[in-house]
């Protein structure tokens, strides 16, 4: 009897861990998130749909090994001509931006 109570609780666990994993990585509001890159010019460097154009494409070799983290780092601290957005965006923004990137412009 226990161990079936064990098995039910590592189940709810197991649900509750891959729910949250989920609903992390989906962008929270599509359209406001677009209009930030936008705003922020991603979109002069890196096209509307993310193939690149003074920036590398989102959509082949390396960049579609990143993980959001990694994403949100590279937002954050800028690389080469790409300016820094931390002083610019909060936490949060640049969190949905790497989501976007992932989610709506990789579809991974
Ligand atoms: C002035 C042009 C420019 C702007 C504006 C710009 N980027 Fe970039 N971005 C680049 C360049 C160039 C690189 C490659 C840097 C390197 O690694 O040398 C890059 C790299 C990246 C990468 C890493 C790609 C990889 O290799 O995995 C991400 C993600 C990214 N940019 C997202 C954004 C987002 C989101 C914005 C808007 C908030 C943005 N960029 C704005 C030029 C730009």
């Amino acid at each position: 009897m226990n161990y079936l109570k064990l098995l039910v609780f590592l189940c709810a666990v197991f649900a509750l861990a891959c729910g949250q994993s989920k609903g992390d990585l989906a962008v929270k509001d599509v359209a406001a998130t677009r209009a930030l890159y936008t705003e922020q010019k991603c979109v002069v460097c890196h096209g509307e749909k993310g193939d690149g154009g003074i920036g590398p494409s989102f959509k082949v070799g390396a960049a579609m090994t990143r993980s959001v983290e990694d994403i949100a780092t590279r937002i954050g601290t800028g690389a080469g001509v790409m300016p820094s957005f931390k002083e610019k965006l909060n936490q949060e923004q640049i969190q949905e931006l790497a989501k976007f990137v992932y989610k709506e412009i990789q579809g991974r």
